[in-house]
């Protein structure tokens, strides 16, 4: 396959690592760009002149991108994707004042989100996360992380994480599967948090590690859910089964969580809403990807937003996700990078290189995705927009026009 003439072919070619400070700044653009895909996977990028001359046999698909962004397929690197039921009644609460904290602490929240969880069949968990997965893919995710943590209990954490398995198996859709089973103490264990800490590293995480359900483990480390002690248990054990680790970290108060992060060597501390200037500094020291979520404030109704530009300035890599839960019903990366850019005082291309190479190492999956270049996955996107900065720029509609995975034409428009 031939992508040729693309007004902005955007690349991120360089280091297949994530890209901090002004690296974050440039995108490698080339202008009148074309893609050489074959088996799946990048063959050449360059310019359209010089790729033509290259490769131009006959019986290749040749797909015109005049006028239009070519880019890599988004990456999604933090999704409560799979859960049962909705709950848009919290809106109303939002708007009268209730905070998150107030409707989880009442029952609501995440509570509710289990309830209706533990009473689905795996049917329909699945149906009701494959609808939302294939949206995801129409507004250009072609990875997506997703996480367990609405069973809380061994069987529904493991039917969570078996569902995110079957989506991947089924759906046009990279998934890596995250363990959240620390997402809020379950009423079984009401006010005895270490006991279910114990639970999770005694019955759970074994099993989970044996079977290998999941790549990631991670824990909600927040004032009132978990506290440093808990998750750094949790994670040190997960770390001896040699899970990656990652941390909902300091998103309403400053709860140690970022600090955390980085002692026990996470790949990333996600939301940081309000993390100390320490745990920030050990961020950017051990080079802790920082996952910002900017849905989440905007659907709590919250203020809050992490600081973007400080966390980029001082150094620490960052990378941006939907955060898609209930609470936070988001299924577009277009949407988010728009929020990073009005909300963290992030640039277009600072917010683009989140969503991609940043969002890929956030992953581990640096080497595979996130750029094109050669040698990578063919996850590419194609969006009917003039240049970049129309991502953010133009909000509240899909820009993309196609979806390239694994060099295969899967949704066109
Ligand atoms: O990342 N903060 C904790 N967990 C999720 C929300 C989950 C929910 O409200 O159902 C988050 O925002
Ligand atoms: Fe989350």
């Amino acid at each position: 396959m031939l992508i040729l003439h693309a007004s902005e072919l955007v690349t991120l070619k360089g280091p297949r690592r994530a890209r901090a400070k002004a690296e974050m700044s440039d995108l490698s653009i080339v202008q009148d760009g074309a893609v050489a895909i074959s088996d799946g996977v990048i063959l050449d990028v360059g310019k359209t002149e010089s790729i033509l001359r290259e490769h131009n046999s006959t019986g290749i698909e040749r797909i015109d991108a005049s006028g239009k962004v070519v880019m890599p397929g988004l990456v999604d690197p933090h999704t409560h994707l799979v859960y049962a039921g909705s709950r848009e009644f919290e809106l109303e609460l939002k708007a009268k004042g209730k905070s998150y904290m107030e409707i989880l602490e009442g029952g609501g929240g995440i509570l509710r989100t289990v309830r209706d969880t533990r009473d689905s069949s795996p049917q329909d968990l699945f149906r009701q996360s494959a609808k939302r997965l294939e949206s995801m893919l129409v507004h250009g995710s072609t990875t997506v992380e997703a996480k367990s943590g609405y069973g809380l209990d061994k069987d529904v954490e493991i039917r969570m994480l078996e569902t995110i398995k079957r989506l991947d198996d089924e759906y046009p859709v990279s998934l890596v599967p995250t363990y959240l089973g620390a997402h809020v103490v379950p009423p079984e264990f009401k006010g005895d948090g270490d006991a279910y800490v114990d639970f999770m590293v005694v019955e759970v995480l074994p099993e989970i590690a044996r079977r290998k359900l999941a790549e990631f483990c991670d824990v909600f480390c927040e004032k009132g859910i978990f506290n440093v002690q808990q998750s750094r248990k949790l994670l040190l054990a997960a770390k001896g089964f040699g899970m990656g680790l990652k941390v909902h970290a300091d998103e309403f108060s400053n709860s140690g969580g970022a600090q955390l992060a980085a002692e026990v060597g996470a790949i990333s501390a996600d939301h940081l809403g309000k993390p100390s200037d320490d745990g920030i500094m050990a961020m950017a020291r051990r080079d802790t990807i920082g996952v910002l979520l900017p849905g989440t404030p905007f659907s709590s109704m919250s203020k809050d937003y992490a600081d973007g530009r400080r966390l980029i300035d001082l150094g620490v890599p960052i990378a941006l996700g939907t955060d898609l839960n209930p609470n936070c019903w988001n299924e577009s990366m277009q949407f988010t990078i728009s929020l990073a850019c009005h909300k963290m005082r992030m640039t277009p291309a600072e917010a683009i290189t989140a969503a991609t190479i940043n969002a890929a190492a956030a992953l581990g999956l640096e080497r595979k995705v996130g750029s094109i270049e050669q040698g990578k996955r063919a996850d590419v996107i194609m969006l009917d927009i003039p240049t970049y900065a129309h991502i953010p720029y133009k909000f509240g509609t899909n820009q993309v026009s196609l979806v390239i995975k694994d060099g295969r034409s899967v949704w066109e428009r």
